[in-house]
């Protein structure tokens, strides 16, 4: 597996500019399932994810062509309803298929899904949702087996707890059911609205509510459309930790600000000159960055997403720091790589608490996650010497070619094959 060699007392200069979101372009590719007619999409980002999404549908049978920023996508003819051990556990988003294909063919038999190893990540509330909207689930050999008598048919669903992926899967099988879906309780990221807005183009009925409630009039088909993917806001926060962390002056261009409220909200806090404009955040030198305390929420909470990065950045910080890890029980394996670096960092249940003042030394380290890998880059960015990254396959599966993305910039990433 691929090795990255960072070198440390980097210099960083010049802007960035933030590809598409995967967290919107996974679950608006599986849509193309419900629909007969192409859906092309623009700002697709170059990464292993959207390679392995890819793959699972051409075996699913789509025509799909992919270009460099873009994709066409073509379910004509869904000649397999199967999505393989092979594709679904390198992949957690691949459950992501369960909803289109269940209202396109009415069965389903994927792979109990796999990904980043944080925390259990059930998939009870996917089914828990389809299940009120008519299907019926079964577990043989390492598999969901899933069927539909008829259409999805509309109702109230209220969710337990918050979840992304399950709350897209519900939007998807609801668009094309008989009658009205309520969802209470909805996931709200940024990344599903993206879902709706490319969904209702194709001539879907879903709206929001002013208290958050996600209301879908069933259809009976979807059209041909045309969607660009909206920025990725957790690519543009880790660039923005990263400058604050070298303290330089760098442009993070290409994104939608207000989906970032909190974290720069957060940063400024703790010190960070950041002049916030609607599509650039502009990182400039600080006299002091000071520790803090935050917590993991769904959005417009602070994401999960970007708190591996927060803890290198707390690490460098004045002061002590404290993160409570509310979206998944296990998201601290970056710990102990980071401490390999030189910090110092207790953890207890779902609290981090990072004693800050450090300076990162070289060492090996090993890519646990995908937030996790990106963590140990920036530190390593900041670090004395060179710090050696194993095992980066994660780290591609979100971050487009890290090494020449940064590289242009000025901080010198070798990739060892
Ligand atoms: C998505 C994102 C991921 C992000 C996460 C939380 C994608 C492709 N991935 O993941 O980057 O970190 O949201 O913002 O968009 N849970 C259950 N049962 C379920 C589903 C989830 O208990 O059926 C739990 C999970 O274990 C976790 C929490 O709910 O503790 C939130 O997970 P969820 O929002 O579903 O995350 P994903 O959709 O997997």
């Amino acid at each position: 597996m691929d090795k990255l060699k960072v070198f440390g007392k980097a210099d960083l200069k010049g802007y960035i500019n933030i590809p598409g979101a995967k967290n919107a372009a996974l679950p608006i590719m599986a849509s193309s399932i419900l629909s007969t007619h192409s859906l092309y999409l623009t700002n697709v980002p170059n990464l292993i994810d959207i390679k392995t999404m890819h793959k699972l549908l051409e075996s699913l049978g789509l025509e799909i062509n992919l270009f460099e920023n873009s994709i066409s996508l073509i379910a004509k003819n869904i000649s397999n309803h199967i999505a393989d051990y092979n594709l679904v556990r390198k992949m957690r988003a691949s459950v992501l298929v369960l909803g289109p294909l269940l209202s396109r063919l009415r069965k389903v038999k994927i792979s109990l899904p796999g990904g980043c190893a944080i925390g259990t990540r059930p998939i009870d509330l996917h089914l828990f949702g389809l299940k009120k909207l008519g299907a019926s689930f079964y577990i043989d050999e390492g598999y969901i087996i899933g069927n539909l008598k008829d259409k999805f048919k509309g109702t109230t669903i209220k969710f337990p707890s918050v979840s992304v992926g399950a709350t897209e899967n519900v939007i998807m099988a609801a668009s094309l059911a008989e009658g009205k879906t309520t969802i209470i309780n909805a996931a709200k990221e940024p990344e599903i609205q993206d879902l709706i807005n490319c969904l209702n183009k194709m001539g879907a009925k879903i709206s929001i509510t002013k208290n958050s409630i996600i209301e879908i009039e069933g259809v009976s088909e979807l059209n041909k459309a045309e969607h660009s993917i909206i920025s990725d806001r957790i690519v543009a926060g880790t660039y923005v930790i990263a400058a604050i962390m070298l303290n330089k002056d760098f442009i993070v261009q290409n994104i939608n600000s207000k989906y970032l409220k909190t974290p720069i909200k957060i940063l400024k806090k703790m010190g960070a000159n950041l002049d916030v404009g609607n599509h650039y955040i502009k990182i400039k030198p600080s006299k002091l960055i000071k520790g803090t305390i935050i917590k993991t929420e769904p959005y417009p909470g602070f994401p999960t997403d970007l708190q591996a990065q927060m803890m290198a950045l707390m690490s460098i910080a004045d002061g002590k720091s404290e993160i409570k890890e509310k979206i998944f029980e296990n998201r601290f394996m970056h710990v102990p790589e980071l401490n390999r670096l030189g910090t110092d960092i207790i953890v207890n249940n779902d609290t981090a608490t990072i004693n800050g003042n450090r300076i990162f030394k070289s060492a090996n380290v090993m890519a646990s996650d995908l937030r996790a890998s990106v963590s140990l880059v920036l530190a390593g960015l900041c670090g004395q010497g060179i710090t050696t990254i194993n095992r980066v396959y994660h780290l591609d599966r979100g971050y487009e070619n890290i090494e020449k993305t940064l590289g242009k910039c000025g901080p010198k990433i070798l990739r060892l094959k």
